[in-house]
This record gives structure tokens, sequence and C-alpha cells, in this order.
């Protein structure tokens, strides 16, 4: 993680600012993004695919805060949206439409008409019933529909159950066989426009093996259809490359990018990807506040001031995040502790049994923050969510304010009698 490293004096800093500071002067909890780490993921993600006509489409999901992908949008990048709400976002900050796929199972009529009116780059259709509805939204809009259909390869990514998504249990995608019909009936459709194929088959991958058996089965459906006639422009392999957060060994961006180039070698295919987390994880830190210490019958409880709505990782996927202390020059006791907070259930916790030197007022940073952290935060127990702040150098800037109180309420409406 190398813009988030501990010096010599004992902190840990984020580019040339210490942590410590910048928790005193936005406060906490607090995320911090590294600009730098963050151009140098794209950047290094975009050149593993030099050597095929490539398109990297940022899964606008594990970070959507409008400065990021403001970034991502000036470094290059399309981007892989889930909803109407991803695609505002993405046009709010800057991003070109005509560089935007529509992963999803449940997009509605809304949300189809609104990304045809804007030109995206393709849908991928994860039902037959959508593949209808798209045709039918795009027929009365007088518009062609760019589709791809999502294959569902059955292939076990062997990661978490909730984030795998490529098993025939699993509702994402279509079967390949069912698939192989559904381009054949997708051709006799008035207002579709087949333009490639997808697959994405869950995320935390850190082996190649499931990538390479996925591709191995679409390439064979690939095949098929250019049998049948159907030629694809492109082949979405969408995202899922794990990170680093205890002593995982994910495949480097270069090992992922070559697998697929060597596969692909021959074939007139643009490469598309939808990396997420493999963008942002290590570009983030969430900074929380030590309120107390407190002695536990088996263990010591760390009690912070930033909860699973602030970070729900560990509470939801059982997740393992590094924590350290923000400044080590500080003399403490060690301890074993659960750094849990101020939610009112046992569930929330950041990390358990950590060694820690600490006392109540010290900071402590959780690392590869970055991807599915704000994102997925909340306001539960009534808590406003957090700050998020950029550095570069030793420059820091707001990204996002901490709410107020009266965002709480924002969008409610006091008792009146009925
Ligand atoms: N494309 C599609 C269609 C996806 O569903 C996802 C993630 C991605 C791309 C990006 O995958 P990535 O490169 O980030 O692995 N909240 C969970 C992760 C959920 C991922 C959902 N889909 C977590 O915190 O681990």
């Amino acid at each position: 993680m190398k813009n988030f490293e501990r010096k010599s004096d004992g902190k840990l800093y984020a580019d040339g600012i210490a942590i410590n500071d910048l928790a005193k002067q936005y406060g906490t909890p607090l995320y911090i993004y590294s600009q730098k780490t963050l151009t140098d993921n794209f950047n290094g993600f975009n050149k593993a695919a030099d050597g095929v006509e490539h398109l990297v489409c940022y899964a606008v999901k594990a970070n959507s805060n409008l400065a990021i992908l403001g970034l991502m949008a000036k470094l290059g990048a399309g981007f892989d949206i889930v909803s109407g709400g991803e695609l505002a976002r993405v046009v709010e900050a800057g991003g070109d439409p005509k560089k935007v796929v529509y992963s999803g199972v449940a997009k509605s009529v809304a949300e189809i008409e609104y990304a045809l009116n804007l030109g995206i780059l393709c849908f991928n259709v994860e039902s037959e019933a959508e593949l209808e509805r798209i045709n039918e939204v795009a027929k009365s809009l007088n518009k062609k529909a760019p589709i791809s259909v999502r294959v569902n390869p059955d292939v076990d990514a062997g990661t978490h159950p909730y984030i795998s998504t490529g098993l025939k249990t699993n509702k994402f995608g279509v079967p390949i066989e069912r698939a192989f019909l559904l381009y054949k009936h997708a051709t006799t459709l008035s207002n579709i426009e087949i333009k490639g194929i997808d697959c994405h088959i869950g995320s935390q991958l850190t082996s190649l093996q499931p990538f390479s058996d996925a591709l191995d089965r679409i390439l064979l459906l690939i095949d098929r259809l250019e049998k049948e006639n159907i030629k694809l422009h492109h082949i979405d392999v969408g995202g899922g490359l794990g990170v680093v957060y205890k002593d995982e060994v994910p495949p480097t961006p270069e090992a992922y990018m070559d697998n697929f180039k060597a596969k692909l070698k021959g074939r007139n295919l643009v490469l598309v990807c939808e990396p997420g987390r493999a963008m942002v994880a290590n570009a983030g830190v969430l900074v929380a506040k030590c309120e107390y210490t407190k002695a536990g019958e088996v263990r010591d409880f760390c009690i912070v001031d930033t909860a699973m709505n602030d970070m729900i990782r560990p509470s939801l996927y059982s997740a393992w995040m590094n924590i350290e202390e923000a400044d080590r020059s500080l003399t403490r006791d060690e301890h074993v502790y659960d750094i849990v907070g101020p939610i009112c259930e046992t569930g929330d916790f950041l990390g358990k049994e950590r060694n820690l030197k600490v006392a109540s007022g010290d900071y402590l940073v959780m690392f590869g923050a970055g991807a599915y952290g704000f994102a997925m935060s909340s306001n539960y127990n009534s808590r406003v969510r957090a700050a998020e702040v950029m550095v570069k150098d030793d420059k820091s800037k707001i990204i996002r304010d901490r709410e107020e109180l009266k965002d709480l309420w924002n969008h409610e409406h006091k008792f009146e009698e009925l």
C-alpha cells in the first residue's frame, strides 16, 4: 500500500500528510483516498491490457463518489453501472455515457429509457424477459438498443458465497444453452443490436483458474454463434480481480490480462473489463477514533466512533480488514482487542482479536477500505455518514462533507393527524 506508509516517526501517512493530522482536521469517521494510488491502479490495469483493443469500465458500485468517478473519467475509463442512479452519477461526474456498460438483473423501464436516451455502449442482458423489455422500450423511442447477453457459465469463483455470481444457483445471467437460444432470438427483434457477450463470475477472486474456466466456456459459445452468423464486437470479462487484505496472493493485473489476451488471440474482439475493487480498495483507508477501552471477561474491547454503518464488510462477509494504530510513537500497553463500534448489535465490529497499543483519543486506520466501504454505508442508528477526503502529496481536499444531523430526516415528514 505504497501511498499509505508508516514513516520513521512511527506515524502512518496518506501521501505526504500524517493521518493523525487529517483526522484532527476533518474529524472521524473519515475516509481518505490517495489520488496517486487511484491513478496508478487505473493506469496499471489499462496498460496491462495493451496489445489488444480494450476498454476498462470501472465498476461504479465499488466507490461512487463523484470525485473518484471524475478522476477515472479523466484517466479515460469507461464505467460499469447497475442502476439509473449510477448512470446519473457518471454523467454528473463528467463520464462519457458512450463508454458505459449496464449490468444488473432488474432494469426498470425508466432506467432503460434513460440509458437509451444517453446512448450507452451496451446493456448486459440478464434474462429473456429483460431482452423483450429492452426491445419494446427501444421501439417506443425509435432506437436500436446495443446488447450483450450476460452468460452464467456455472463456474465456482471460490469466493465468499454472497459475492459469487457465476453459479447456476445465482440469480445472475443466463445459462450457456439458453444464452445461445437468446442470441438467436435477439437476431429476430427489430430494435436490438447484438454487440457482444458478457460474464461476471464473482468478486475478490485470488486465482486465475475460474476466469479461465469461464472464458473457455464462453469461447465455445462464441464459436457456435459464429456458425449461426452471429458476430460479436466485444467480450466483457466482468470484474472480480481480488486484492490483498491479509495474506492473499491475487494475480497481478498483468497476469490477469495476459491470460485473457492469450485466450482471445486471433479473435477480432474488443476486450472489455469491469474492475471495481482492484481499482479502489487499496487507494482508501478508514480512520476511526478510540472512544474508550473496556476490559472484558474473555478479551478487551476497543470501542471506536466508527461502526458497521460506516464499513459493513466485516459484519456482512466476516471480512478481515487490517487495522493499525495511526501513531506508533505513543507509549501504550498492548492488549488483544475486539474493535467494536457504537451500534447496538453484537455484529457491529470492525475487527476481532487484534493486538493493539491504543488509548482513548487515539486514531486507528483500517486499510483496503476504498472499495465497498463508503458505498455500502448507511444511517443505521441515526448515525451521520462519514466525510471523505482525497489527498495528493501534501494537499488534501474534502470530496464529501460529513453529513449533518438535519440530513438524517431530510425527505421525512413530521407527524400530522390524518
Ligand atoms: N461487474 C459486475 C456485474 C458486478 O456485479 C461487480 C461486483 C463488478 C463488476 C465488480 O467486481 P469487483 O472487481 O469489484 O470484484 N460488496 C462486496 C462485493 C460485491 C461485488 C458485487 N459485484 C464486498 O464488499 O466484498
